[in-house]
């Protein structure tokens, strides 16, 4: 009976938890109220929690931190903490590029290893740079900066083969993106081992490995900078040779949904997570990211947009989300001097304005509703003119309200993930204020999972 109780309790909060979504260019928050600071992320799993290593670009183009986060749901993240920050002077001094980092762990040396592109403020020293740490999340030690058995090497990856074998993949301007051998203890490229000539559609950056049963997946860009493109993928059951001519995975003319390779994650030998970048240019902290699964069938590829969805089966599998209820932010109760406002591209053309400011304007939302108790994503469907990220206080269900951020969003209403409690019944309610003060973003409506 007992145990009957807990297999049931085990499946109702599995079942309670289903709907958390990936939502694909929205605003991440994280715990901490920031929109989540990982660009050119890799992941690393260790002991079942996933952690996520990243440019944190909050204070602009050069290098400040790269920072550490975990999950457990590849959903909700929370910054650990910065893993390499800024110092003094050196290579990571002031005005330096540090990008797309990128940890493997040494089961030699118990040690984690971090490689990422180094670079002078022009991208003229085209380097690697190497640092390790005793822990996956804590400080790690600074090493050096190189150019890889002396040649130029720009968007870097890593891969760590199942016979503990490492290897680094690096885009060498001069000649193509190489797959360079590391020492046992992964701190120094040894020997090349294929290398593919830049001409034609071998013109690609951005790479990131994964093996599946026996054939290893060479993802890419092709190279048209901070600008997205059709990126590329290339398979072989053998490292040195034999690599299939690259291809198209997205669908084409999509320019990937309008993203870039940066990280692929295994979930299966069948089964794995594209993680890309979606760059502005001009406002890099902005930048949001692109996670979709693929569709792995023998060596194809093939990966479809969607607007959200929701990682099943430890990852390995998802399904599209329940379907979603719309609560009008026109249609929301205002206090303060919240107040409708024109919204061309908001449904109804409408929007709930003046969220915050200085006479607190507050809208509340009433009557949603929910099938399940538990954990939900919603979506905050927004506009923010500035070119900073906007903050409201949001409260669900009498809660004490947590910190959301809203980047800048011009043009079509954007997504700003809430992940929250509900519970069964048609009483939820969420209620939208400004943070500290501050003017909270324009609100054209939410998007609620019914189950
Ligand atoms: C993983 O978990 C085991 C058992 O709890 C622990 O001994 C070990 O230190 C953990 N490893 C890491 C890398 O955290
Ligand atoms: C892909 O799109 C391009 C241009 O948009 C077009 O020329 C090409 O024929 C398309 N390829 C396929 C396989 O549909
Ligand atoms: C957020 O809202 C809650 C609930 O209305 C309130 O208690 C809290 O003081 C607010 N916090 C901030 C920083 O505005």
């Amino acid at each position: 009976m007992r145990s009957l109780t807990l297999l049931l309790a085990a499946t109702l909060s599995h079942l309670a938890t289903a709907s958390l979504q990936i939502v694909p260019g929205g605003t991440w928050t994280t715990p901490d109220g920031e929109h989540l600071q990982a660009h050119g992320a890799g992941l690393i799993q260790v002991n079942g929690t996933y952690y996520m290593v990243g440019e944190d670009k909050s204070g602009g183009h050069s290098f400040s931190n790269v920072n550490c986060y975990s999950s457990t749901d590849l959903v909700q993240w929370t910054l650990v903490g910065a893993i390499l920050s800024r110092q003094g002077s050196g290579d990571l001094g002031p005005n330096r590029v540090v990008e797309r980092p990128k940890v493997i762990y040494n089961d030699r040396t118990k040690k984690y290893v971090l490689w990422m592109h180094m670079d002078s403020s022009n991208y003229g020293e085209a380097r690697v740079a190497v640092a390790t740490g005793d822990s996956v999340c804590g400080r790690y030690q600074y090493i050096r900066s190189f150019q890889p058995l002396g040649r130029e090497s720009r968007d870097m990856g890593l891969f760590k083969d199942d016979d503990g074998k490492g290897y680094l993949l690096t885009e060498d301007r001069k000649h193509g993106l190489r797959i360079v051998a590391l020492s046992d203890d992964y701190l120094s490229p040894t020997t090349d081992v294929f290398s593919w000539r830049l001409e034609g559609g071998n013109r690609v950056e951005a790479p990131a490995m994964i093996k599946l049963g026996r054939t290893y997946f060479m993802f890419a860009s092709m190279m048209t900078g901070w600008d997205a493109n059709e990126n590329q993928y290339t398979t072989s059951t053998s490292l040195s040779g034999g690599w299939s001519g690259w291809k198209k995975f997205a669908d084409n003319g999509s320019k990937t949904y309008n993203s870039q390779t940066t990280y692929i994650l295994k979930t299966s030998e069948s089964s794995a997570i594209y993680l890309g970048d979606r760059w502005l240019k001009d406002n890099l902290m902005a930048s949001t990211y692109v996670w979709l699964p693929l569709s792995i069938s023998g060596t194809s590829v093939t990966m479809k947009n969607f607007v959200s969805w929701v990682p099943t089966a430890n990852f390995a599998s998802w399904q599209n989300p329940p379907a979603e209820n719309s609560y009008e932010g026109e249609r929301a109760t205002y206090e303060g001097k919240a107040r409708n406002i024109d919204c061309s591209t908001c449904s109804n053309k409408v929007a709930a304005g003046y969220i915050g400011g200085p006479d607190n304007g507050k809208v509340t939302f009433s009557g949603i509703r929910s099938d399940i108790d538990g954990l939900t994503t919603i979506r905050i469907k927004f506009l923010n003119g500035d070119s900073k990220p906007r903050y409201a206080n949001v409260s669900v269900n009498g809660d004490a309200g947590r910190k959301v951020a809203f980047l800048p969003a011009k043009g079509d209403p954007a997504s700003s993930t809430l992940h929250a409690r509900l519970r069964r019944g048609t009483d939820n309610v969420v209620v939208i204020e400004g943070w500290n003060g501050g003017w909270g973003p324009d609100i054209d409506r939410l998007m609620v999972p019914v189950q």
